[in-house]
């Protein structure tokens, strides 16, 4: 693993989570190093933690398990519905001293109660928030919202929340004071924001200044005029050994005929890999992490999906993110021109993680329940914004389309890119681009605003 050493910000944070009990909500603008920190926690800590995550894709990404099967929650709204728990389900639960969970944004409040209650109950500790473990979460709500809900859920949540977003369940202090329907017992949880300011992703203090106008929709004529001016052009043509452009669209439709159209125009064989799934993936193609069916030919604008394991003391010849270009069709192997350089790329294996509690050293362990074998690539040319979120590229086309239908989605394509002068815009941003939640607005202001550190 090489991954950077922790800024000071970072390292303070890691002491934080390891030496105290607190619940801890890491977030911080886009590069400011929220997956760094998430990793090294996994690797360094001395608790036992449990790593989770609202999607499946998210979940793989962490190496941990979706907050569904970790917690054998039912699909939908749970309100305050029984949980039902067997004694496996249990006994993890009760072993856990820190539960992680990434992508928060995108857990709403009933699963957050949800959480709480499932730990209370399995620790047989009813008054106590989460059952008397801690939790540390992190993201950036000014990205990625949680999936709205509808019919009778936005009812329930509309009647009982003051949103849907995480950090307005029921059991937060100042939030339990509710209905009465979901019993927190006699207290709440404190939630302690911290926030990470300093930005690795990108250099340019003008930039990085543009980048948080759009965060909090303060995009005035000037800063509008400089991303326009600047991205207003024809993209180039590639050039060998140049970093490649990939179009960042805010549609899978969209982002299906750019790959599409690319593909077919190159001369050659198409060739398609298969997937080799054993045990249960979940269903449908949304909860695989890579093509079952991957359709490549010479000449193919590709991604990487996972970072390279490499060998000991090399350095990783690529990243999840990274592009390239395939240059060779062969033998089970697919070989990539990155940059001037070609690897032989092999399938990899995506394992599924499940929890399961150990009796005789009464210690959590990881079980593989699932694998999912493919080359770690997809084709290039265009990603939606939505799975370009944690990424960074140095050169993008931004397609938004028929515009931004989500809060936070200009932020997410804008701050991808390294340096503004990387940007390509398709067709000029406009005022309706710039969409901010305002929960997350009023929640992000109240919370940062007597210390942000
Ligand atoms: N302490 C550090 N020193 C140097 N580089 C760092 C450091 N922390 C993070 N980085 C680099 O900065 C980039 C962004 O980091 P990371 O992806 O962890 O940020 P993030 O907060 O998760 O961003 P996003 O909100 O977009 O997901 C990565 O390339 C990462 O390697
Ligand atoms: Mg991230």
């Amino acid at each position: 693993m090489t991954a950077p050493a922790l800024s000071p910000e970072q390292e303070a944070l890691f002491r934080l989570i390891e030496d105290t009990r607190e619940h801890v909500f890491v977030t911080g603008r886009a590069g400011t190093g929220k997956s760094t920190l998430l990793q090294h926690l996994a690797w360094n800590t001395s608790k036992q933690i449990a790593v989770c995550a609202p999607t499946g894709v998210a979940a793989l990404n962490v190496e941990g398990q979706t907050i569904h099967s970790l917690f054998r929650l039912p699909i939908g709204l749970i309100a305050n519905g029984e949980i039902d728990q067997s004694d496996p389900t249990r006994r993890i639960l009760n072993a856990i001293d820190t539960l992680v969970i990434d992508e928060i944004s995108m857990v709403n409040a009933d699963l957050m109660d949800a959480i709480d209650r499932a730990l209370r109950q399995a620790r047989g500790r009813k008054a106590e928030p989460f059952g008397g473990a801690q939790v540390v979460m992190f993201g950036d709500p000014y990205q990625l919202a949680p999936v709205p809900p509808r019919g009778d859920e936005a009812h329930y949540i509309r009647d009982h929340y003051r949103s849907f977003w995480f950090f307005d369940a029921k059991v937060w202090v100042g939030e339990a004071a509710g209905d009465g329907l979901i019993d927190v017992g006699s207290y709440g949880a404190e939630l302690h924001i911290r926030e990470l300011v300093d930005i690795h992703r990108q250099a340019d203090p003008a930039f990085k200044a543009m980048l948080n106008a759009v965060r909090h929709g303060r995009v005035t004529a000037d800063i509008a005029q400089i991303f326009n001016d600047t991205g207003s052009r024809t993209p180039p043509e590639p050039v060998d050994g140049e970093s490649p452009l990939i179009t960042l669209a805010t549609r899978n439709d969209i982002v299906n005929s750019i790959n599409r159209r690319h593909l077919d125009a190159l001369a050659g064989r198409s060739q398609t890999a298969v997937a080799e799934i054993t045990g249960d993936f979940g269903r449908g193609d949304a909860a695989y992490p890579a093509d079952k069916e991957l359709q490549l030919k010479v000449g193919a604008q590709v991604m990487f999906l996972r970072n390279d394991t490499g060998s000991f003391g090399e350095p990783p010849r690529w990243v999840n993110g990274t592009i390239g270009t395939v240059t060779r069709i062969a033998g089970g192997t697919v070989r990539v021109e990155v940059e001037g350089d070609e690897f032989d790329v092999e399938p990899t294996v995506w394992e599924r993680f499940r929890y399961a509690y150990d009796a005789g050293s009464k210690s959590l362990t990881r079980e593989i329940v699932a694998e999912f074998t493919q080359f770690p690539l997809r084709l290039a040319w265009a990603v939606t914004i939505h799975k370009s979120q944690g990424q960074t590229y140095d050169r993008a086309v931004i397609d938004l389309g028929s515009g931004a239908f989500a809060p936070g989605q200009t932020y997410v394509a804008l701050s991808r890119l390294t340096s503004l002068d990387g940007l390509y815009l398709s067709r000029p941003l406009r005022p309706s681009d710039i969409r901010v939640d305002p929960d997350v607005q009023r929640f992000m202001a109240s919370a940062l605003r007597p210390s942000a550190s």
